[in-house]
C-alpha cells in the first residue's frame, strides 16, 4: 500500500499536503528527486515502522513530513548550500511553525533531525526514530543521484569517443 491510498496516512498529513507552500517543494531538487518526494517518502516509511513499534506515529509522522520543509532551492551559490547542511533545521521549524500549529516533539523531531552534525539534541526517542529514517533514505538518495550522474557522464564520453573515432 502506498501513501497514496493509505488512507489513515493521509488523514494525519491532509491539512500539510494541501498547503500552498508545502506544494512548492515540488519544485525544489533535494537529492536528485524533489523535496516533496522526499518528505513524504521519510514520513511515510515513518509512519509505517513506528505504527507498528507501537511508537507515538502521529507526531512521528508530522514531524517527518516537515523536516526539511524550508523553501531555498536551486537558486543558491554552492557555499551557501553546503552551510544550509548546518542551518536548514532551524529554517524547516520556523517555515513549519509559520504553517501549522505544531507540538513540542514535532518541533524537536524538526530541529533535532541533523544531530549530530548540528548540535541540537533529540530529545524524545520519536525524534531518534525520525533522525535515523532521513539519514538512511537521505544516504540511499545521495547514492542513487550520485550513481546517476557518474553513469550520465561516463555514457558522454563514451558517445564523444564515438563521435571522434568514426571521424
Ligand atoms: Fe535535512
Ligand atoms: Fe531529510
Amino acid at each position: 500500500m502506498s501513501y497514496i491510498t493509505d488512507k489513515e496516512y493521509r488523514k494525519i498529513v491532509k491539512d500539510i499536503l494541501r498547503n500552498n507552500n508545502f506544494k512548492k517543494l515540488y519544485n525544489i531538487e533535494h537529492h536528485g528527486i524533489s523535496r516533496w518526494e522526499h518528505l513524504v517518502k521519510v514520513s511515510y516509511y515513518s509512519y509505517k515502522i513506528s505504527k507498528k513499534l507501537n511508537m507515538d506515529y502521529k507526531s512521528i509522522t508530522r514531524g517527518a513530513i516537515l523536516h526539511d520543509f524550508y523553501l531555498d532551492g536551486d537558486e543558491r551559490s554552492k557555499s551557501k548550500k553546503f552551510f544550509d547542511t548546518f542551518t536548514h533545521p532551524k529554517r524547516a521549524l520556523q517555515t513549519s511553525m509559520e504553517n501549522f500549529e505544531l507540538t513540542d516533539k514535532e518541533k524537536n523531531i524538526i530541529v533535532s533531525h541533523m544531530f549530530p552534525i548540528c548540535f541540537v539534541l533529540p530529545k524524545y526517542k520519536e525524534s531518534i526514530f525520525v533522525n535515523l529514517v532521513d539519514k538512511v533514505i537521505g544516504t540511499k538518495e545521495l547514492i542513487k543521484e550520485h550513481y546517476c550522474k557518474t553513469k550520465y557522464r561516463f555514457e558522454y564520453l563514451f558517445v564523444l569517443t564515438l563521435i571522434f573515432v568514426g571521424k
